[in-house]
């Protein structure tokens, strides 16, 4: 099974499902719409190809994921993981990849969708919060949750603890909701 990781940011998450040492599928193509990210220095250490495009150079959305498509599809990838993918995915990306494309979120959907899931949670001054595994639809953070994990936030935590305890649960959830999947 061929993969595709879409992330824009550090890529700790993508780092992390490259580390799996038994991971069900081969991640072979890392997607990503900012040039200079840190995540395509990680690509380069694991050797995994990358598409980097600027979106502000297309016309429309429904163009670059024209492209998007057609690069996944010469690469033969049947799986697409968003992890820190900045982007609605529109209806070309998704018709192409019904029920194949996943994200991973820092909250316990649907509460806190959208940006900043975290500092959300935080200033909210909930006692509970977490990760979730879910499938992507039109929607932002809508889709059909897969899998969740909770986070407890400590009284002394300030935004900056708990976000580090979040991405710790998310790079252990991830990578094993994954080979979930791959065994389906
Ligand atoms: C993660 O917190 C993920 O849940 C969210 O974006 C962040 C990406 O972080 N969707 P990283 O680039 O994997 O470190």
């Amino acid at each position: 099974i061929r993969a595709a990781v879409f992330a824009s940011g550090s890529g700790s998450n993508f780092q992390a499902i490259m580390e799996k040492n038994d991971l069900l599928c081969d991640v072979s193509l890392l997607v990503c719409d900012k040039p200079g990210a840190s995540v395509l220095e990680k690509a380069e250490r694991f050797g995994v190809p990358t598409f980097v495009f600027d979106p502000k150079k297309y016309a429309s959305k429904s163009d670059y994921e024209k492209e998007v498509v057609r690069r996944m599809q010469q690469a033969d990838i049947s799986w697409i993981f968003l992890a820190g993918y900045m982007r609605i995915v529109g209806p070309t990306l998704l018709h192409a990849y019904e029920n194949k494309i996943i994200n991973i979120h820092p909250s316990l959907l649907p509460d806190f969708p959208g940006k900043d899931a975290i500092g959300q949670a935080y200033k909210a001054g909930v006692s509970n919060t977490g990760v979730t595994v879910h499938y992507i639809d039109e929607g932002i953070d809508t889709g059909p949750v897969i899998a969740q994990k909770s986070v407890e936030v400590f009284s002394g935590d300030t935004e900056e603890t708990l976000k580090e305890r979040i991405q710790q649960v998310e790079h252990r959830l991830y990578p094993k909701i994954i080979n979930r999947l791959m065994k389906e």
